[in-house]
């Protein structure tokens, strides 16, 4: 059971990928709005917490690219190394899991877009 659920995942995001990946991803059209819905609220000056917490924030491409007091969050064209990619897909460990708490999460088609926009040079596009 578990396996074939396993094998269903892998099978759809493999299409999903597949599918996605023909057509170059916007951040206006694609990412921005993701941001907006699901994680600006915390990324957001001067008191959201996840803003507080690391300096990033979401208000613009510009403030995204900035990243946080520690460093940047996107490596353009290496979504492995990317941290924004990291916490999402929960390789950071669930306690850094994106978005936090009772926010809004993220659906497999959300997480995907932002690894291939990423892998795609993170353009302002
Ligand atoms: C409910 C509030 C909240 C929401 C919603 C939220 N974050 Fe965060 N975020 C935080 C907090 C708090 C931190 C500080 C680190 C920690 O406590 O885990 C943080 C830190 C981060 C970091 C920096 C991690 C690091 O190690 O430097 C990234 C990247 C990040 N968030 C991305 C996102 C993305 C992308 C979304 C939307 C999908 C999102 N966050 C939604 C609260 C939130």
């Amino acid at each position: 059971m578990t396996f074939r659920m396993y094998q269903l995942t892998t099978l759809s995001l493999f299409f999903i990928s597949s599918c996605a990946s023909q057509k170059v991803v916007s951040f206006q059209h694609d990412i921005d709005p993701i941001l907006n819905e699901k994680c600006l609220h915390c990324h957001k000056s001067p008191d959201g917490v996840g803003y507080v917490q690391t300096g990033l924030e979401m208000v613009s491409y510009d403030s995204l690219m900035k990243g946080t007091i520690f460093g940047t969050v996107i490596v353009p064209g290496d979504s492995k190394r990317s941290v924004i990619n990291k916490v999402i897909e929960g390789r950071a460990g669930e306690m850094m899991r994106m978005p936090h708490g009772d926010a809004k999460k993220l659906t497999t088609e959300e997480i995907e877009l932002l690894k291939i926009w990423v892998d795609q040079g993170a353009m302002n596009n």
